[in-house]
């Protein structure tokens, strides 16, 4: 499959949206994603392309050296095909880019597919945040990873 990576913009909700309702269980609303695209500085929202169909998305926050994985989802049809690979190499590229050297995340504890991917990109486990998912009433891992030299 050849996908298409491109910075994500507000007229890409009305694809962004659909996915984020079926993937997770506290979808952000698109007030959020508009705030979070909205900001100039400080965030990296990035998009998938499988021709006009929206594969997945991945944001980061970004704070001097060290950034913050804020969403990934992969639209299910193409799940397991690659894409939240694609979407974390392509982040880490442009983050390196801007001198970041760190990356961390949080990741409910049962959400083994994510916990995965991760572990593959070199994410380690640091801590715990409890009942960081109040409505489904479960606990996050805080993964952290230092960036290698380039991807
Ligand atoms: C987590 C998520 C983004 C993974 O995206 P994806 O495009 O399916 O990931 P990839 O195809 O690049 O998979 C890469 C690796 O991750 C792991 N992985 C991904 N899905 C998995 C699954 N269902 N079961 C086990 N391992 C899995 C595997 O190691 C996989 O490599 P492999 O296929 O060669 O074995 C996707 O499952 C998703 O959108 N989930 C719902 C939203 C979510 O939970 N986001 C994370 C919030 S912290």
């Amino acid at each position: 499959m050849d996908l298409r990576l491109e910075k994500l913009k507000r007229r890409d909700l009305r694809h962004v949206l659909p996915i984020e309702a079926t993937v997770f269980p506290e979808p952000w609303t698109v007030a959020v994603f508009n705030s979070e695209l909205a900001l100039r500085h400080g965030r990296l929202y990035r998009a998938a392309w499988d021709g006009d169909q929206l594969a997945g998305y991945i944001g980061f926050l970004i704070l001097d050296e060290e950034a913050h994985i804020t969403t990934i989802a992969t639209a299910p049809r193409y799940q397991r095909t690659g894409v939240g690979s694609t979407l974390i190499i392509d982040g880490i590229r442009a983050l390196l880019t801007s001198g970041v050297k760190h990356l961390s995340l949080e990741v409910a504890v049962s959400n083994e597919r994510a916990i995965a991917l991760y572990y593959r990109y070199g994410f380690a486990p640091v801590g715990v945040r409890k009942n960081y998912y109040e409505r489904i009433n479960e606990d996050a891992l805080i993964l952290w990873a230092d960036l290698p030299e380039s991807v």
